[in-house]
Parts: C-alpha cells; sequence; structure tokens
C-alpha cells in the first residue's frame, strides 16, 4: 500500500510504518476511536481524490460530473435507507463541518442556542468560548443533576422557556446514557426552537438499531462519520423533507466548497456495511464490553459517573482511587492502554487536569475483544491505578495488555504489505 511513498519519501513512510505499530500493539480506547474498514482505506486512496466539483447532482459548478452525480445519489439514497430520514446531505466533511452546516441553514448572527454545558459532555461546536461559533451566536447552556449526573430535563425546560432560544442541540462527547429526544423535541417545539440533534458518537449504534434513533424527533440530525459509525474521516447532516433545501443551501455554498468524493465514496459503502449482520452484532457488543467494563471498574472502586452506560463509553471518576485524569491517562499509555482525560459532572479539577477519564470500547469490539478481555484490561486499569509511579508495577502491567492485544490483529495479516 505504500509501495511509491517508500521509493520516494522513506523517512514518512517510515512514520507510517511507526503508526500502525503503534495501533497494532496498543490496546486504543478513546471514545471517539474505530477502525476504518479496509474498503473504506482503498476508497479514501481512489481516484475520486482527483475530482473537484461543487453543488449537487445535476447541478454542478463544474463539468465531468456524471460519475460523481451517480455515487452522490447512491450514497444519499442509502444514507436515507438507513437513517430512515426524509432527506440526507452527505457532503460535509467533518462532524464539526455537519453542525456549522446546520447552523448556517437556520441561524443569524446573534441568534440564541441552548446546548449541553461542554464541561459535561458537550462538544466544542456547541458554543465553545474558544469556537467561532460563540462569537457569533448567543449560547447559554443547560446541565446534569448532579445527583443522577443524568441531564437534568426540567431544568432545561425552565431554562428554554425563559432563555426562548431559536435552536436547541442535544449530543454528547462524554455521555454515556441514552438522551431522551422526545422529551428535548417537545421542549422545542412549546418555545417554538429548531432541535438539533449532534449524534457524532453513537451514530453506529443507532445505525444498528441498538440504541434509539433521534431522527424521527429531531427537525436535524448532524454527525460525523469515524467514531462508532468507523467510515471515513466525514461527516452527514439528516433533517425533515420540509428543511431540505435550507439545508443543502447552507451546507453548500453555505459552509463548505467543493466534495470531498473520495469520502464520499467510502461513506456510501459503509451505509450499505451497516445493514449487514456483521456490523450490527459488532454494535451490540460494543455496548455489551462497555457494560462489562464499568460493572468490573466498580468491582474494583472505580465510580462509574452515573452508575454506568448504555453506549460505547464510560467516564470513570477517579478520585476514589487517589489518582487524577492527566496522570491516569499517562500512566496507562506508558502501559499501552490509550484513554483521555475527562472532566466528570461539576469536576473540582481543571480541564487540564480533570478528575476522571472517558474510555471507549468501539475500536477493541472491532478486533473482536469481549467480555473476557474487558476483565483483563479492567484488572490492568486497576493495577495501573493503585500504583502508577511503580516502575515494576508498569513493565508487568505493559506485558500483560501486550500479550493481550497480540492475540487481536487490527487488520488481517498481509493488509498493509507493499
Ligand atoms: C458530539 C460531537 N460532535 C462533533 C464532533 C466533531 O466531529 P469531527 O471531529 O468529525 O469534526 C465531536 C468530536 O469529538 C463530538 O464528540
Amino acid at each position: 500500500m505504500l509501495k511509491v511513498t517508500r521509493q520516494t519519501d522513506p523517512v514518512l513512510a517510515g512514520l507510517l510504518d511507526e503508526e500502525l505499530s503503534r495501533q497494532e500493539h496498543n490496546i486504543e480506547m478513546i471514545a471517539s476511536e474505530s477502525t476504518a474498514p479496509l474498503a473504506v482505506m482503498e476508497l479514501t486512496g481512489s481516484v475520486f481524490t482527483n475530482k473537484t466539483l461543487e453543488g449537487y447532482p445535476g447541478n454542478r459548478f463544474q463539468a465531468g460530473s456524471e460519475v460523481a452525480d451517480k455515487v452522490e445519489r447512491l450514497a444519499v439514497e442509502r444514507a436515507m435507507d438507513l437513517f430512515h430520514a426524509e432527506h440526507a446531505n452527505i457532503q460535509t466533511y467533518s462532524g464539526s463541518t455537519a453542525n456549522y452546516s446546520v447552523y448556517a441553514s437556520i441561524l443569524k448572527p446573534g441568534d440564541k442556542v441552548l446546548s449541553m454545558r461542554l464541561d459535561q459532555g458537550g462538544h466544542l461546536t456547541h458554543g465553545s468560548p474558544a469556537n467561532w461559533v460563540s462569537r457569533f451566536y448567543h449560547f447559554d447552556f443547560y446541565a446534569m443533576d448532579p445527583e443522577t449526573e443524568l441531564i437534568d430535563y426540567d431544568k432545561l425546560e425552565e431554562k428554554a422557556k425563559e432563555f426562548q432560544p431559536k435552536l436547541i442541540v442535544a449530543g454528547a462527547s462524554s455521555y454515556s446514557r441514552l438522551i431522551d429526544y422526545k422529551r428535548i423535541g417537545e421542549i422545542a417545539q412549546e418555545v417554538g426552537a429548531y432541535f438539533m440533534v449532534d449524534m457524532a458518537h453513537v451514530a453506529g449504534l443507532v445505525a444498528a438499531e441498538v440504541i434509539p434513533s433521534p431522527i424521527p424527533y429531531a427537525d436535524f440530525v448532524s454527525s460525523s462519520t469515524t467514531k462508532t459509525f468507523c467510515s471515513a474521516r466525514s461527516g452527514m447532516v439528516f433533517c425533515k423533507e420540509k428543511y431540505a433545501k435550507m439545508l443543502d443551501k447552507g451546507t453548500f455554498p453555505g459552509a463548505i466548497g467543493s466534495i470531498q468524493l473520495h469520502t464520499m465514496a467510502a461513506k456510501c459503502w459503509s451505509f450499505r456495511y451497516a445493514k449487514t449482520e456483521e456490523f450490527r452484532a459488532t454494535m451490540q457488543q460494543v455496548v455489551k464490553n462497555a457494560q462489562c467494563l464499568a460493572e468490573e471498574l466498580t468491582k474494583y472502586g472505580f465510580r462509574i459517573v452515573s452508575g454506568g452506560t448504555d453506549n460505547h463509553l464510560l467516564v470513570a471518576d477517579l478520585r476514589s482511587k487517589h489518582i487524577n485524569g492527566r496522570d491516569f491517562q499517562n500512566a496507562l499509555d506508558s502501559v499501552g492502554i490509550t484513554v483521555n482525560k475527562n472532566m466528570i459532572p461539576f469536576d473540582p479539577e481543571k480541564p487540564s487536569v480533570t478528575s476522571g477519564v472517558r474510555i471507549g470500547t468501539t475500536a477493541v469490539t472491532q478486533r473482536h475483544l469481549k467480555e473476557p478481555e474487558m476483565k483483563r484490561i479492567a484488572a490492568i486499569m486497576n493495577r495501573v491505578a493503585e500504583a502508577p509511579s511503580d516502575e515494576a508495577n508498569l513493565a508487568a502491567c505493559r506485558k500483560d495488555a501486550q500479550e493481550l492485544i497480540a492475540a487481536f490483529p487490527l487488520y488481517p495479516a498481509g493488509s498493509f504489505d507493499d
């Protein structure tokens, strides 16, 4: 696969080899990561990369679009069928630009948006002061109930009535429970707001019908296509038919330029693959693995935010183990388990330190790890947390982690032979 790069740029080829080896030998548990199937690799590296096109099938700004039009039409058709959506726009480049497409479609500068607190699971594009959206729109936030660590829907309703937003956003980066889309949709209707769900993290679980879909309840549903959807680094947006024209215009020319036909082709493949039994079984196991890991960690004395998980991720509160998120992330990294530090709801620590870590099970489940392996991983995590500065302990944990993952190849043998 790297034949030409190896000849023309051995330094870069070496870095590719290094990264492949890192991925192969690590237990990858960043909740937003997944492993792209080989077909997705092929398609993202295909001749579709060469084609520049703006506009939509049948109405392009450049010539030579006859094949591209077929690809986009097929992908849109498959996306709508898979997610039971009235309309799909698959031109957006990522989960972030999917959100920008929706904002560009319905908001004017100064409009009010109500979204989930960023330190409790919301995403940068949902109104972070560090993101440009907060300079154009007026954001306010809803929060968790401190007791249950679930969305406080009553307070959300109160806030929506008081704030009168034009848009309510649901969906999160580190929320491990099901979201009551119906309830938030009703609140949005009551206050005359649009309702958008950002399902970036859970799109694969939704596609496989392992968790409920937001599509029936939301005006707009945005998503990235990596994370649990396990496809190309790209995005997609769905909406009700009545908003189709607004969304298409808001996406192009509103938010993006030319289409990325190579990732569009990869998404097209994934929209078909997501209907297979293989994908469904993988997604079911992703949730089982996350639940097993949460139970095991609880047995070792970790506190799991909200008491468990309904999806592909869990957030562990580390305070009972007397280690912070940053140090635990680094100690786990040193033994070959990759997670990220994460705020817990109402975290007393700074975002650069945190009291928790977020752990996801998508990538390891794609490698066919199941409950027995989750138990072994929980045991290793506990040993790391008990003595994170003890070199002998870390070396033993590293050995166990490497032995465990070595039995589960990242890709079939020979996939990347030149
Ligand atoms: C809820 C949510 N929305 C959007 C995004 C952005 O997606 P992307 O990285 O594809 O731009 C993320 C990424 O982590 C996310 O968690």
